[in-house]
Parts: structure tokens; sequence; C-alpha cells
């Protein structure tokens, strides 16, 4: 049994494995907070779009991440990221800042500031943090790291109704096209490349419904606390 210290549970994953939903219910159950990692990235992404020019210079580089801060939210558990003093995170789900975002994280400038960002949420009782590397290099101490995944198909398919549910003209063939990109640049880029964390649990989310997910991590979360 754990004291004093907050316990970290990380969940990593290819894009659209259903992260997001199972930290949201997991964070939720536990009453941990929650780091969604993907989240900041596409904040600076979002930064990106806005001022190409200046990422070829990596001193702005940093001067313009260093304007990205989280803190703690009043209604819910996760973390809200600002930009300039300005809540973003209402702005960060779009194909566009999709793609930035696997531009800029590639940058290892940009990981170095993303790093002291996400050091800072460990705090509280728990954490429950999302990603791609916080369990291999983020949070290599967690108490419990997950590693999520589903077939390409099943993903591009969830994230097509998800976007055309919020209304976006998208079609099913360059969401899949998209995602498939992604996967490759996520798991071949040299700095802090997707890969299962060592110790960690590989959870198939392709036929598993969110609820049975969340069911199967909440017994890992019990059997690590006795
Ligand atoms: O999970 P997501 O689709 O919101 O992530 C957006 C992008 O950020 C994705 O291209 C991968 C990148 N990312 C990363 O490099 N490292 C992380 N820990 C999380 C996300």
């Amino acid at each position: 049994m754990k004291s004093n210290s907050t316990y970290i549970i990380t969940i990593d994953g290819t894009s659209g494995s259903g992260k997001t939903t199972i930290s949201n219910a997991l964070a939720k159950k536990l009453g941990f907070s929650l780091l969604d990692s993907g989240k900041l990235y596409r904040s600076a992404g979002f930064v990106y779009l806005q001022s190409k020019e200046s990422f070829s210079d990596l001193n702005t580089i940093k001067d313009l991440i260093s304007k990205i801060t989280i803190s703690s939210s009043k209604d819910s558990n996760e973390f809200e990221i600002s930009f300039d003093n300005k809540k973003i995170d209402h702005l960060l789900y779009t194909e566009e800042i999709s793609e930035s975002a696997s531009i800029v994280s590639k940058i290892p400038e940009v990981r170095e500031c993303m790093l002291k960002l996400q050091k800072l949420c460990v705090k509280g009782k728990g954490l429950i943090a999302n990603g791609r590397d916080m369990g291999t290099e983020v949070f290599p101490e967690a108490d419990l790291k997950l590693y999520v995944s589903a077939s390409l198909d099943i993903r591009a398919r969830r994230r097509y109704e998800e976007l055309k549910s919020k209304g976006d003209d998208v079609s099913l063939k360059n969401v899949y096209k998209s995602l498939q990109k992604r996967d490759e640049s996520d798991t071949n880029r040299s700095i802090s490349p997707l890969r299962v964390p060592d110790n960690a649990q590989i959870i198939d989310t392709s036929d598993l419904k969110p609820d049975a997910i969340v069911d199967k991590i909440l017994n890992l979360y019990t059997i690590t606390q006795n």
C-alpha cells in the first residue's frame, strides 16, 4: 500500500485507441487528477500554427512554448491548458491541430518544455497520465503502466464518428490515412517513440466496451494496493 506520495497510472497507446475515454472514467472513479499529454502537444501544435515562421529558431520556440501553462480545474479532474493566459483546451481538437501536433512533437526543445510541465502534475493522491511516452520517458517510476491498442480500422471508424458528431466535414478514408500516418510518425520517430513500456499491462480495446476496460484496470489497481 502506498502512502505519502502520488499514485501514478500511465496509459500509453496509439491515436484513437480509447486512452482519453478510459482515462477520464478512471480519474473520476478514483478521484485522481488527469494529464492528457496529447492535449499538451496539441497546444504546442496550436502555437506552431499561429507562428510557423518562428519555429525555425530554437530560442523563439522555447519563448513561445514557455507561454503554455497548465492549471487544475474547478469543474473537472483534468488539467487545463492556457496559452498567454488564455484557456485554449476547446480549440485543440481539429485535424489541422492533430497534424501540427505530430510535427512539433518531434522537436527536442518542445519535448523538453513539455517534460517540465508534465512533471508539475505529480501532486495530490493520484495522477492518470496518458500519451505516448508516459510510462517510458516521463513517469518511468509509475505504479501501474498500461498500453492500450486497437486495430487501425476500428480506431479510424471511432475517430470518424467522433469528428462527424462535432459537425466536421471529414471522410472515413482521410481519417484512416491520417491515423496511419500518425502511427508511423509516433512509432518511428527517433525521440521518445511510442513503445510498450517495460512492465506494462497490454490491453486490446478493439472488442471491449469502455466500462469493461475501466473495470479491468480498477482490478489491476486494487491488486497493486495489496
Ligand atoms: O493523443 P493525441 O492524438 O491527442 O496526440 C496528439 C499528438 O501529440 C500526436 O501526434 C502524438 C503527440 N504526442 C506525443 O508525441 N507524446 C505524447 N506523450 C502525447 C502525444
